[in-house]
C-alpha cells in the first residue's frame, strides 16, 4: 500500500451511515448477519454512482463549450435502502442475501439525469453508449413507447469498471434520463403506489394519462421553439450567451 494510502483518512460514506438497523433488523435480518460483506458491496454501488456521474458532468461541460448551452439541467443518485433491497428479493422468491442482491438486482445504484429537451436524452444516452467502457445490459425507451399510464423516460441498465486498490470490479447502475416535465408527472404518479386506496382512483389515473400526453406534446413543441431560436441570427453584443443565472 502506498504511503498516500496509509495516510489519506477514509471518507465517511453517507449511504451507509443512513442505514437504519431497526428496520434493519426486522426486515433484513439476513443482510445484518452479512453487515461487512453489505457495508462493502454498498461502498461499491457508491463509487460506481460518483464514476457515472462524472461521465455525465464531463459530457456537459464538453457539450456547453461547444453548443454554448447544457444538455443536462441536473443529476440525482441514490442507493436503494435495505428494505427496499429484501421486498424486492422477497417478492421476486429469491434469497434474502448480500451475493443474491448482486447477481439478481440492476438497480441497487440509480442515477436520474433530468434534460430540458427530449433531442437531449437520445444525444446523452448515445454518448454513454458509445464510451467502450461501459457495458449496456438493457435499454428500455418509455419514450418512444410510453407505458400504458403515461410514463415516459429511457432507461439503461450499464455495468461500468470501479477500480479498488487491488482488484476491478464491474458494478451495475440503472440511469433513468427524461425531461424535467417528465420527471415532474413522474413524481406526482409514484405517489399513487403508497396510498392503500384513493378515493376516485380511476379518475386520477385517467387524469394522469391526460396530463402525460399533455406533457409529451409539450416537450416536443419546447424543442421546435428551441430549434426556431437557435436558427435566427444572434445580435452581436449578445453572441456567445447572456451570463443570466
Ligand atoms: P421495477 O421492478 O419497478 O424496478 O421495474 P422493472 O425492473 O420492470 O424496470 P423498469 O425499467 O420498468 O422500471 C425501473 C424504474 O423506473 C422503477 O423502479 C421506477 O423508479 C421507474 N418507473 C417505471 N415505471 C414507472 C411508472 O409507471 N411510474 C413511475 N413514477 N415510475 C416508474
Ligand atoms: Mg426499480
Amino acid at each position: 500500500m502506498s504511503d498516500l494510502l496509509k495516510k489519506t483518512p477514509p471518507e465517511p460514506v453517507s449511504v451507509i451511515d443512513d442505514v437504519d438497523i431497526t428496520e434493519l433488523i426486522e426486515n433484513a435480518p439476513l443482510f445484518l448477519d452479512q453487515a461487512i460483506q453489505y457495508q462493502e458491496l454498498m461502498m461499491m454501488y457508491d463509487c460506481a454512482i460518483k464514476e457515472i456521474r462524472t461521465k455525465l458532468e464531463v459530457l456537459n461541460s464538453e457539450f456547453s463549450v461547444r453548443y454554448q448551452r447544457n444538455p443536462i439541467e441536473f443529476i440525482s443518485s441514490r442507493i436503494k435502502k435495505p428494505v427496499s433491497i429484501a421486498r424486492k428479493l422477497r417478492k421476486r422468491g429469491l434469497p434474502v442475501s448480500v451475493p443474491s442482491m448482486e447477481d439478481n438486482l440492476t438497480d441497487i445504484a440509480g442515477v436520474r439525469v433530468i434534460c430540458s429537451f427530449i433531442d437531449d436524452i437520445y444525444a446523452i444516452a448515445d454518448m454513454l453508449t458509445q464510451q467502450d467502457d461501459l457495458r449496456i445490459l438493457e435499454r428500455k425507451d418509455y419514450i418512444r413507447t410510453p407505458k400504458a399510464n403515461g410514463y415516459r423516460s429511457l432507461h439503461l441498465i450499464v455495468e461500468v469498471p470501479v477500480f479498488f486498490s487491488d482488484h476491478k470490479r464491474a458494478m451495475k447502475v440503472e440511469i433513468q434520463i427524461r425531461t424535467i416535465a417528465m420527471d415532474f408527472w413522474a413524481s406526482l404518479e409514484h405517489q399513487l403506489k403508497y396510498k392503500k386506496s384513493v378515493p376516485d382512483e380511476q379518475e386520477i389515473i385517467r387524469e394522469l394519462k391526460d396530463c402525460a400526453d399533455t406533457i409529451a406534446a409539450t416537450d416536443q413543441r419546447m424543442m421546435a421553439i428551441r430549434n426556431r431560436i437557435h436558427s435566427a441570427p444572434d445580435t452581436p453584443e449578445e453572441a456567445g450567451g447572456g451570463d443570466e443565472l
